[in-house]
């Protein structure tokens, strides 16, 4: 990849990141306890770690709005300088009222603002990023910031098989000046229509064909890099990236993604594994704390990625929704990355989180699930 295979606005990027987890997480290994499972089939099978959980009273909008105020903390604007404000989420309180009111009522923000909520499964959040971004590129903007916020609370069904996938979070983003990261204009985008993951209207859990999600997730990876990579030699295209983030349901369907890849340009095993031990993998710890955060998964790990990273080094974003969407995106490190302001957030978080037993998380599932009905 030649340093002109991508465009980056000069005055359009991502200017302060903010993230919040929640204040309850829950132990993988305690789970598999409860459900009577090896709980190797939860670190080692699935790659999981602790799943953040939210108490009772706490949720989505709370989990956006912090991550908001973090990150307009960290911004050198206003509120009267943002002009879009859009949440991405499948965690919806209401059919009509989007999540960003919820959002904007918590902080304030009202006036010349549009102002909407973003629902594609886990893709919601790339696909709110990518809007704000073309919307300050198409000079809607008016020189306006935006405010995009990635925020789920991800839960199934008691004792179901996503149950170790379970987590929750927020990442949100101003996209104004490029302090942070530049986002290239270029993008590569996939879809099918497919029912591997799905919540109807009034159903408290997801219903998921497990094998099926696995298969489109594999071959969302596989078309949208196929794209970026073209006709040149596939080391090289993805060689000029430091670092590769990737939606993160469960760190082992990362590393099954990963495979694919390796498959489809003809790697051998140890180079692919090599590949994934180098490019991949360090950018899942924040992941393996947070669990599955739909919306905001890929955007933890991008953050993490992005985070002490020198300006000018580039990563690459792969975002997946069931249903299902893809699409990559490739960063470029700004002066304030190597700063890796938001760290603070992560570690705070998970510094003043308590860990769970099964006894209280049965009963916060207890009263999750009353809620939900
Ligand atoms: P399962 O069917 O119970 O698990 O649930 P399994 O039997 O396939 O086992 C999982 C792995 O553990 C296997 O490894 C086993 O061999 C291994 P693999 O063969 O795949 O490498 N294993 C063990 N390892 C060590 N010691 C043991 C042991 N036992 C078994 N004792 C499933 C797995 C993913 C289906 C389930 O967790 C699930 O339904 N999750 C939710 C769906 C999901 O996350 N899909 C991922 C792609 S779709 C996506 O990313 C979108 C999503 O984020 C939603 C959105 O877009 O909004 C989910």
């Amino acid at each position: 990849m030649s340093s002109d295979s991508f465009t980056f606005a000069s005055d359009t990027g991502i200017a302060a990141i903010g993230l919040q987890l929640p204040p309850l997480a829950m132990d993988v290994r305690e789970l598999a306890e409860l459900r009577g499972v090896d709980p190797n089939k939860f670190t080692l099978g699935l790659g999981c770690d602790e799943m953040a959980l939210c108490p009772e009273g706490y949720g989505v909008v709370q989990l956006a709005a912090g991550a908001a105020k973090r990150a307009l903390s960290r911004w050198d604007g206003s509120l009267e300088d943002i002009g879009l404000v859009v949440v991405g989420s499948e965690s919806a309180l209401d059919m009509s009222r989007p999540l960003s009111a919820f959002v904007a009522d918590e902080l304030g923000l009202e006036g010349d603002v549009r102002s909407y909520e973003v629902k594609h499964a886990c893709y919601g959040g790339t696909l709110a990023l990518r809007q704000a971004l073309e919307w300050r590129l198409s000079g809607a903007a008016r020189g306006k910031a935006a405010l995009v916020i990635a925020a789920d609370v991800a839960l199934y069904a008691p004792a179901d098989p996503g149950e170790p996938t379970q987590g929750a979070g927020a990442v949100a983003m101003i996209i104004g000046e490029p302090k942070v990261a530049r986002i290239a204009t270029e993008s590569y985008a996939y879809s099918e229509p497919a029912f591997d993951f799905w919540r109807p209207v009034g159903d408290a859990f997801p219903s998921v064909e497990g094998a099926l999600s696995l298969d489109c997730y594999k071959r969302a990876t596989e078309r949208c890099f196929q794209q970026l990579v073209g006709d040149r030699d596939p080391a090289d295209a993805l060689g000029e990236l430091a670092a590769l983030c990737f939606h993160v349901p469960f760190p082992k369907m990362v590393k099954k993604g990963v495979r694919q890849l390796g498959e489809s340009f003809g790697w051998s095993e140890e180079a692919t594994a090599a590949f994934y031990d180098s490019m991949v993998n360090p950018t899942m710890d924040w992941n393996r704390k947070s669990g599955n955060a739909y919306t905001a998964s890929l955007w933890i790990s991008a953050a993490q990625a992005l985070a002490g990273r020198k300006a000018g080094e580039r990563i690459g974003a792969f975002s997946y929704g069931s249903g299902f969407g893809s699409e990559l995106l490739v960063l470029e490190a700004g002066d304030a990355a190597a700063e890796g302001a938001w760290t603070a957030d992560v570690e705070a978080d998970l510094a003043a989180r308590r860990l769970v037993d099964r006894g209280a998380y049965e009963s916060l599932r207890g009263s999750h699930v009353a809620a939900a009905e």
